[in-house]
């Protein structure tokens, strides 16, 4: 079998964070305070192990659905999370990036994620992209809704949108499509992330649950990548 060393690119949805804390009797917030520990591990593993880009799924267009008190919560570690860790972060040379909608978000939060855009811009170690207020078709439709714009306005002609126009209008834009899309949790599904740009990335489905992710987990994990031969629809090395 064909042995894949590049690996650019990992993508996480941290799921099990509720189930972690009712297995010990916890409180929810307790499972997502010890899921921004583990956040921390994912965070050091991918630079000790070179990876150029992280993504992260924090919270999906469709978590609004949970009680307005573990929303509060959710966006409450987010700031603890950038607030504590920039400064470490930016002097890593980590580059944070923000995908999502940011209209719905608190204002300070929005603030913060702008901030530390801003302050990491120029870092040329891994960027780490959070996904917050994520949803996969939120994303495409709004690429859409540009497209149209452009061409309604005559400085785009329909014969040009092809998947490099398309891909441009993404809010990963510049970002490679992942290789390796881990879930953690046991859940077999992709809950609307990255639809579009996880055409072709190798799938790892994790029993574990998110808090307990370590560094080995992710070794592991990068192991299997490793032994996976992508084809792309080719034949068979
Ligand atoms: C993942 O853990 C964190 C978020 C989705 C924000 P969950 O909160 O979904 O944990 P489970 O799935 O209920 O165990
Ligand atoms: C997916 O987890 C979203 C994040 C990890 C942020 P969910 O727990 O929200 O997904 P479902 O509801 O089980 O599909
Ligand atoms: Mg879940």
């Amino acid at each position: 079998m064909a042995l894949h060393t590049s690996l650019t690119h990992i993508a996480i949805i941290m799921d099990g964070n509720g189930r972690w804390a009712k297995a010990r009797g916890l409180p929810r917030i307790a499972g997502h305070q010890r899921g921004a520990e583990a956040v921390r591990t994912a965070v050091r593993g991918c630079r000790n192990l070179g990876i150029p880009y992280l993504t992260l799924y924090a919270f999906s267009s469709e978590n609004w659905k949970r009680p307005a008190s573990e929303v509060d919560d959710l966006m409450g570690l987010l700031r603890v999370y950038v607030r504590s860790e920039l400064a470490e972060l930016h002097s890593g040379g980590v580059r944070l990036r923000f995908i999502g909608e940011r209209d719905a978000l608190p204002r300070d939060v929005v603030t913060l994620i702008e901030e530390s855009e801003a302050l990491t811009r120029a870092n040329d170690g891994l960027t780490l992209s959070v996904a917050v207020n994520y949803g996969s078709h939120r994303e495409i439709i709004r690429a859409c809704q540009q497209l149209a714009g452009e061409v309604v306005a005559g400085r785009l002609a329909i014969a040009d949108i092809d998947e490099t126009a398309f891909v441009r209008r993404l809010e990963t834009v510049g970002i490679p499509d992942p290789d390796l899309l881990i879930r953690t949790s046991g859940e077999k599904r992709l809950s609307n992330f990255l639809l579009w740009q996880i055409a072709y990335s190798e799938f790892v489905f994790l029993d574990i649950l998110w808090p307990d992710f370590s560094e080995q987990t992710l070794h592991d994990a990068v192991a299997e990548y490793h032994n996976r031969e992508r084809r792309y629809g080719a034949s068979s090395a």
